[in-house]
């Protein structure tokens, strides 16, 4: 049992900045090597250049995850390389906050195509390789949201893509148990990052009062729950939608 991932490769979508950058991190730092699917370009290479000034090894791929043709051929192309992905996390992920009635279509449909199918899109172009070496870690980004509808920030859209997400996650989680394929999910609650700029200060204050650890999340709490549930010690955790949130969903 170790929380040592040499000789594992971690795949992370969205890993250029916020959460997804600091799950890079973590995994570089426990000697995974690292590979960033994501659409800006400039960020992502400081991230690979931060690891590799670590002594890490990593790769960007530029790849949109809401297009599948994007994702598999990248995903091919690591396959090629590396022959397998050990782990995939699920992070890229967009926000939509207008209420409903005031949504576009061309909104939720962009919304729903990054939130959703995109995870569906990297989840199939890996899942074949993880069936056939009966072995992978899955660990899907969601949202409270996802849970109690929205109502913190993002609206409904938002709040049905990573319902679907968790619903997925708990859909593939029972394809994948018989395979020695773990598939879990975690939602954050609000979390400091770019996502959250455009949140007013006065309810900014006003929410945190009503989280138990009176904070909202740095992008390092999701990124050390990501690394317990691509580990050996979560071997027996599948289909698990797990909460980092500062205590806001608990009952
Ligand atoms: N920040 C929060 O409060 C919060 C709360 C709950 C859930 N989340 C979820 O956490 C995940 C990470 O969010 P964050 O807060 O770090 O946001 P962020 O905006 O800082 O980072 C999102 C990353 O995803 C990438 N991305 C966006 N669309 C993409 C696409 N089509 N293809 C590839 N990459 C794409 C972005 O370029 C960026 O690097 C998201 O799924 C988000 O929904 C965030």
């Amino acid at each position: 049992m170790t929380f040592d991932f040499s000789g594992k490769l971690a795949l992370i979508t969205g890993g250029a900045r916020g959460i997804g950058k600091a799950i890079a991190l973590a995994f570089a730092s426990k000697n995974a090597v690292v590979v960033l699917f994501d659409i800006i370009e400039q960020e992502a290479k400081s991230v690979i250049k931060e690891i590799e000034e670590k002594g890490g090894r990593g790769e960007f791929y530029k790849v949109d995850v809401s297009n599948l043709e994007e994702v598999k051929e990248a995903v091919s192309g690591l396959l090629s390389k590396y022959g397998k992905v050990d782990i995939l996390v699920n992070n890229a992920g967009i926000v939509y906050t207008k209420p409903f009635v005031e949504c576009l279509p061309e909104g939720w449909t962009k919304v729903i195509a990054v939130n959703l199918m995109g995870v569906f899109n990297t989840c199939y172009a890996v899942f074949p390789k993880m069936l056939e070496r009966r072995y992978g870690k899955i660990i899907n980004i969601a949202s409270v949201a996802g849970k109690r509808g929205g109502g913190i920030f993002g609206n409904s859209i938002y709040a049905a893509s990573k319902g679907g997400v968790i619903a997925f996650t708990k859909a593939l989680a029972r394809e994948g148990g018989p395979y020695g394929i773990n598939v879990n999910a975690i939602c954050p609650g609000p979390t400091e990052t770019r996502m959250l700029e455009g949140f007013p200060d006065d309810k900014r204050k006003s929410f945190i009062e009503t989280i138990p650890l009176r904070r909202f999340g740095k992008p390092e709490d999701i990124a050390f729950a990501v690394l317990f549930l691509a580990s050996d010690y979560a071997d027996f955790i599948t289909g698990e939608i797990m909460d980092v949130d500062g205590g806001i969903m608990m009952d």
